[in-house]
């Protein structure tokens, strides 16, 4: 009990510590790779709150003035959202094509993710790449 009490403390200790740190915001980095003759990834500096998920800060960095980032998606009733379209080019069936979504994390390995963008939950300074590939 009395331990249970010490950790809840010391979590929102530490919670609090990364609050005051990034004004309640973690940074990470938002890279999108089309694939496409002639043209370069493109990176953007996102921002999720603590346990807040990937679509959400997506969402805000399309609002953003001037962010020069877009995306649809699409729901799926068992795995949530998944893209549909970034910058606007879509993924497309005739053509077996899709957003798959990769995440570089501190350690610098590159895995694909095995949650969609309603469920992904960014951690501080990581890389979400947004790649456009072929099934
Ligand atoms: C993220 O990067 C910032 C700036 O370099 C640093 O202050 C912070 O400690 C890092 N956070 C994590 C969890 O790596
Ligand atoms: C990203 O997509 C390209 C094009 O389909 C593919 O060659 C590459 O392997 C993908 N990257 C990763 C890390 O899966």
């Amino acid at each position: 009990m009395a331990s249970s009490a010490l950790l809840s403390f010391l979590l929102l200790l530490s919670l609090s510590g990364i609050l005051a740190q990034n004004g309640g915001q973690l940074p990470f980095n938002l890279v999108v790779v089309n694939n496409q003759p002639n043209s370069k990834p493109m990176m953007y500096s996102a921002h999720a709150p603590p346990g807040g998920v990937l679509i959400g800060a997506m969402t805000k960095l399309a609002k953003a003035t001037n962010s020069h980032f877009s995306f649809t998606s699409s729901k799926n009733v068992d795995y949530g959202a998944f893209l549909v379209s970034v910058n606007g080019l879509s993924g497309n069936d005739q053509d077996r094509t899709y957003w798959e979504l990769l995440i570089k994390g501190a350690n610098k390995v590159l895995i694909t993710a095995d949650v969609g963008i309603s469920c992904y939950i960014p951690q501080a300074n990581e890389t979400v790449i947004l790649n456009y590939t072929k099934w």
